[in-house]
């Protein structure tokens, strides 16, 4: 028997439904707050993702070579693509543009529970405005989205300048290797690498750094950055509204375009793979051959709340089964017809089954039964059936469709 490729997954309809509901409290959230959809590519040209990176980022994406001789890459995350596409479609566009998109993303990982190689992401892209409030309003957007969806989590703030001041004097493969460490939390594999490389103070002061959740400590750390007012003013404006979150200068992100702020959430109730959120300030257009303008975003991984969120009872549709005899048929066509123009979820029988077999169907797979046999088609009435009461009642159409409607409203 053939299988899905390794680290993806088939959706049956109740968990598709229940991704739908999830999905549409986060498009809400970002429509209240003026975040408008956009589409890219699901593949890109490979350098568009190498570029900023380097080519081992080859190692973690699905890279595939056309027809043409193109090399080409599924999308392993969709910022570079959405400013790529600023560049060729909006760079003139009044700024700041708010921008949002709900896609899946390609990585070539090792699955496991909350990790996979096709995965969705609910992702902002704010372009265009370099300020703290800007940051703080992607954050602030950030918490909004996920408390809509109920997820429970703890949301990290960080700033990538005091990590940069205490790294400034290595070369820049060796910085991005420290911040990988840091990323990983891996403080052994970074304290041993800077003690041989003779820096062990510098170990010292990352990992202190790296557990630091004070502002004016972080200064004693990390040195005076020229990013102090920015940092405090956005600290204060994440305050003035209310958002509950933590900060945390360990911060470090896989991805290498983050400038300065940067954040992290993380789910309560999930082990290993519990990042459900990541984001920052960062600048891309520059690469692509655009001006150097200033972004911040967030990317929400979306199977992970769905994991966090678990079991949840989702309000299922009232489903009716219109079941008729050969005499009711095109009278129950019509009243088919009817209860869906009324928005109620009505199935007919396909089968060919006889009324007592559609009805014996419809008490597995139905919560009314409509039933149309000479009788009613004379008549024009139903026959309602309750099928988890047994109620039955003769109805003229109108009062029956008000009758499963008021059950479904219940
Ligand atoms: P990221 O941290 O690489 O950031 O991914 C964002 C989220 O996607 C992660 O926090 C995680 O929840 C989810 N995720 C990542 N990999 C997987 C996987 N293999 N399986 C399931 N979920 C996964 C970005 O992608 C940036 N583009 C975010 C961003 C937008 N920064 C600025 N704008």
């Amino acid at each position: 028997m053939l299988q899905k490729p390794r680290g993806t997954r088939d959706f049956l309809p109740d968990e598709m439904e229940a991704r739908r509901v999830i999905e549409w409290s986060m498009r809400e959230s970002a429509r209240r707050w003026g975040y408008r959809e956009v589409c890219t590519p699901e593949f890109e040209d490979l350098e568009l993702f190498t570029m900023r990176s380097g080519e081992g980022i080859v190692e973690e994406m699905y890279v595939f070579e056309d027809k043409g001789g193109r090399r080409l890459a599924l999308r392993p995350e969709i910022t570079a693509a959405v400013i790529r596409m600023y560049i060729n479609e909006a760079k003139v566009a009044p700024k700041p543009l708010r921008w949002c998109y709900f896609a899946d993303c390609f990585r070539y990982e090792r699955p496991q529970k909350g990790r996979y190689r096709q995965f969705w992401q609910f992702g902002v892209e704010l372009i265009g405005a370099d300020t703290a409030q800007a940051d703080a309003e992607v954050i602030m957007l950030a918490a909004d989205m996920l408390n809509a969806t109920g997820v429970t989590y703890d949301l990290n703030v960080g700033h990538l300048s005091f990590m940069r001041n205490l790294l400034k004097d290595l070369e820049y493969s060796a910085q991005r290797r420290m911040m990988a460490y840091l990323d990983k939390k891996d403080f052994d594999g970074l304290k041993n690498t800077l003690e041989s490389m003779n820096k062990p103070d510098l170990g010292a002061s990352l990992i202190s750094l790296a557990g630091c959740r004070d502002l004016a400590e972080a200064f004693e750390i990390g040195g005076t950055v020229p990013e102090k007012e920015r940092i405090i003013r956005t600290t204060e404006c994440l305050d003035a509204a209310g958002v509950n979150y933590s900060l945390n200068f360990g911060i470090a992100r896989g991805l290498d375009y983050y400038t300065g702020t940067v954040f992290e959430c993380f789910a309560q109730n999930l082990g290993a793979e519990n990042q459900i959120l990541g984001g920052g300030a960062y600048r891309l257009a520059h690469l692509f051959g655009g001006d150097d303008v200033a972004s911040c975003g967030f990317a929400i991984g979306f199977d992970r709340v769905m994991v966090s969120l678990g079991a949840i009872q989702q309000k299922k549709d009232t489903v009716v089964a219109i079941v008729c005899t050969d005499e009711g048929r095109r009278h129950a066509l019509k009243v088919a017809g009817m209860f869906r123009a009324a928005g109620i979820r009505s199935e007919m029988d396909l089968m060919e089954r006889g009324l007592g077999a559609q009805l014996a169907h419809a008490s597995r797979s139905a919560d009314f039964a409509v039933v149309i046999g000479r009788r009613e088609a004379e008549s024009g009435n139903v026959t309602l059936r309750n099928l988890q009461s047994g109620e039955q009642k003769i109805l003229d159409l109108p009062s029956a469709i008000a009758e499963v409607s008021l059950h479904g409203a219940r």
